[in-house]
């Protein structure tokens, strides 16, 4: 069976995608000339997403990983565990965080705090994707992509059950794969 079944409908074409990374980078090289960049992702949902936009990014930067999971059971109080920490020490760097979803926001403000403990420069936030209508946390991003409706998406790096993060476009996931289980 195709993975292409198990797509409602595209919410983001590969073309559509193309363009968002083109625009995302000319504003992030501009806001960001000079400055001490830093370009964190978050494993593995955004990878995909980074991958092209860094290719639009034409200042001096470097990137770092960052692997994080929620506690188990305490997803709501946005908890979350460092996986793999970064590897650069953040003192004095203007720290980029690229997510694939704002979702709740939970993870990302977590993330965002523990940051700020280490003394950056500056940190900002960009992310492929924003759902506002399920935001639980007080977080914005600087940089979005793409505002979409509350539905849950697959595609470009974004996973079910770490399944269709090779697809090359963003869609909505066929209700009759999460029914089955
Ligand atoms: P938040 O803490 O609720 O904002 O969750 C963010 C994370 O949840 C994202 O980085 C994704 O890994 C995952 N997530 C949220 N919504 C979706 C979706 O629609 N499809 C796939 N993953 C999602
Ligand atoms: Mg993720």
């Amino acid at each position: 069976m195709s993975m292409l079944n198990d797509v409602a409908c595209v919410l983001a074409s590969q073309e559509e995608l193309k363009q968002i990374c083109k625009d995302l980078g000319e504003q992030i090289t501009k806001d960001y000339e000079g400055k001490n960049l830093l370009v964190v992702s978050v494993l593995k949902g955004a990878v995909v997403f980074m991958a092209d936009l860094l290719r639009e990014i034409k200042c001096d930067c470097r990137i770092d990983f960052m692997a994080v999971s929620s506690y188990s059971g305490t997803k709501t109080t946005g908890v979350v565990k460092i996986k793999k920490d970064l590897d650069v020490d953040v003192a004095g760097c203007d720290i980029l965080i690229v997510e694939d979803i704002l979702d709740s926001g939970l993870t990302l403000s977590y993330l965002k705090k523990i940051l700020e403990d280490r003394n950056a420069a500056s940190i900002k936030i960009c992310t492929l994707l924003d759902k506002p209508e399920n935001r639980k946390a007080d977080i914005k991003a600087d940089y979005i992509g793409k505002v979409i409706p509350d539905e849950f998406v697959i595609g470009y790096g974004l996973d079910y059950d770490e399944k269709y993060r090779n697809l090359p476009f963003v869609g909505v996931l066929a209700e009759h794969v999460y029914a089955d289980k």
